[in-house]
């Protein structure tokens, strides 16, 4: 499925990206690793095996939305076609609404939302002029529930969503394939650089998040889905029920929700 295909994946540098590069290249895959730390892509680059031309450590920052074209081209240049985007560059929070600043809710915002429209803009075009192209698109089970201390994170998640779907009903006829990733807790370094209330990073892990899922048996799993076309998966262990909960008993999830107590 992978083999011989280009692979783009934002957020490659560390956690579910970093897993998803080295499982890529096992399948076969070519792959061009984006994040903002070069000193990490390129770790990660080594750790895939891969030939020095068949991967291409090409650092951006996702909020910066002027750069993202040229860096289209960069790639093109190279491998001359995207066949999947994995955006995946994120970051989370940890902070009650009473207490965040703004600018916490816009840096969010701009890092885990509009980050990602920016690219699929910047590389829609090539992917219309193949007819064939696949985002697969890192959203959360915050993504389909609100929890505590979350609240942007939730937000920008719920919004990746709407923007995605309605996306892939506009290209769907068009040869393009959209996949939602839901993960729960996977075990990464996300907690750490988590904002808190007033925009420092928050720099704890969370247990949850020790004792979550690997990373490289998520990237699988998104593998194993992605080649089967899903639309939307979830993935992680019993958080993921969250899900079913709010769709069939909101009542009983929100109840659960509400008696949570707070981190930190
Ligand atoms: N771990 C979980 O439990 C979990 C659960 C649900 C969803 N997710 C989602 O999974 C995705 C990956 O997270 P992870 O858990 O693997 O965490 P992670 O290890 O902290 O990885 C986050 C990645 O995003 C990159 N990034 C952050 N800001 C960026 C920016 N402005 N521009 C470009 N890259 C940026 C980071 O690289 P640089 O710092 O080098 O830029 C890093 O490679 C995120 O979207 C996250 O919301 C994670």
């Amino acid at each position: 499925m992978f083999n011989q295909k280009t692979a783009w994946i934002t957020g490659a540098s560390s956690g579910i990206g970093e897993a998803l590069a080295v499982e890529l290249a096992r399948q076969g895959a070519r792959l061009v690793l984006s994040a903002r730390r070069e000193t990490e892509l390129q770790r990660v680059a080594k750790a895939t095996g891969l030939p020095a031309d068949a991967v291409l450590v090409l650092p951006l920052d996702v909020t910066d939305a002027a750069d993202l074209a040229e860096k289209v081209q960069t790639v093109l240049a190279r491998f001359g076609r995207v066949d999947y985007v994995f955006q995946n560059a994120g970051i989370t929070q940890r902070s009650l609404v009473q207490d965040t600043d703004p600018v916490v809710y816009r840096r969010l915002m701009d890092v885990n939302f509009f980050g990602a429209v920016a690219l699929t803009q910047a590389v829609l075009p090539q992917l219309l002029t193949q007819k064939s192209g696949h985002f697969v698109v890192t959203s959360s089970v915050a993504g389909k529930i609100g929890v505590k201390q979350r609240s942007g994170y939730c937000a920008s998640k719920h919004a990746l969503h709407g923007f995605f779907d309605s996306l892939r009903a506009e290209v769907a006829n068009e040869g393009l394939r959209v996949t939602i990733v839901c993960p729960g807790y996977i075990r990464t370094p996300i907690s750490s650089s988590a904002l808190s209330a007033s925009g420092e990073v928050y720099g704890k892990s969370d247990r949850a998040q020790e004792q979550g899922m690997p990373a490289d048996e998520c990237a699988r799993r998104i593998l194993k889905a992605v080649a089967a076309g899903r639309e939307e998966i979830y993935v992680g262990g019993r958080e993921i029920w969250g899900i079913y909960l709010k769709r069939f008993f909101p009542a009983i999830l929100s109840k659960i929700i509400r008696n949570r107590r707070v981190e930190g």
